[in-house]
């Protein structure tokens, strides 16, 4: 653990996809314990800066980066990083729920199988918590052996989550978690990144600037690949410094 209230760092960290930068010199520091949200407008770089915060961009062809995120003051980008380690450590919940096609408990169980845990008593205990984690046990432990895929939309989205809780992450990375889902269910997704926010460091990008000022402390503003602004949520939304920041909050673009 290092001891200055910092999970992830990023230092002089530009991307590009082919010629195209899609990320600008950011250099930025994101705090422990906190929820931390992204906003800006279509395509300024807010999916590309979560991903390669658990380095999935790496996925994409033609991509390059050059700088530095640290982890808990290891660099990411080192050669010799074990990619299945740190996409454990930092979890990653999508905009479209995307349970795999197996049952509830297995979708929940699948990290942790992987990760060498097989023994039955074991698993049914950690399924169940991260299920109770997820707000969503309540709903399906009598059907645990259903698929994953007859839940609601809204249910397979916390089912996610309580796949992502399952593997012990760090870091929980959200990229428009809702914006799939009713405002019955978005309110659920909402309470959930609250009551995780004490045990978690969670990044959440969204589109909804209501929904930044609930449920996140800090909030980042980019714009173009730049991130513009970064304070505690409640100055960004009442008195931001730069006036790219207030014309976005305001609704005048984006
Ligand atoms: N897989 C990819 N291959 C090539 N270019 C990409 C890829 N993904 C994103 N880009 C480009 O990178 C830039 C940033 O895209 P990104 O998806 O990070 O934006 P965003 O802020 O998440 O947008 P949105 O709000 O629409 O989700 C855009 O110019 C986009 O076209
Ligand atoms: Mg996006």
């Amino acid at each position: 653990m290092s001891d200055n209230g910092v999970i992830f760092s990023t230092e002089a960290l530009n991307l590009w996809y082919g010629k195209n930068q899609a990320l600008k010199n950011i250099n930025v520091n994101i705090k422990m314990q906190k929820v931390t949200a992204i906003i800006g407008p279509s395509g300024c770089g807010k999916s590309t800066f979560l991903k390669v915060l658990n380095r999935m961009v790496d996925l994409v062809p033609n991509v390059k980066y050059t700088g530095s995120v640290n982890l808990q003051g290891h660099n990411i980008f080192d050669e010799n990083i074990n990619l299945v380690n740190l996409r454990t450590r930092v979890g990653m919940v999508f905009q479209k729920p995307n349970p795999f096609p197996k049952s509830i408990f297995e979708n929940v169980a699948f990290g942790p199988r992987i990760h060498g845990k097989h023994k039955k008593s074991e698993l049914n205990e950690l399924v169940e918590k991260s299920l109770r984690q997820a707000a969503l046990w309540d709903e399906v432990k009598d059907r645990l052996n259903e698929p994953g895929l007859s839940l609601s939309g809204g249910q397979q989205q916390r089912l996610c989550i309580a796949r992502t809780l399952a593997n012990e992450p760090e870091v929980i990375l959200m990229d428009e978690p809702t914006s799939a889902l009713d405002p019955a269910a978005t309110s659920r997704i909402e309470d959930l990144v609250r009551s995780l926010r004490k045990h978690y460091n969670i990044i959440i990008v969204t589109h909804n600037m209501q929904q930044a000022g609930r449920v996140s402390d800090e909030t980042f503003f980019f714009l173009n690949g730049e991130l513009i602004e970064t304070d505690r949520t409640e100055v960004i939304f009442t008195n931001p410094k730069d006036n790219r920041t207030e014309e976005y909050i305001t609704g005048r673009f984006g």
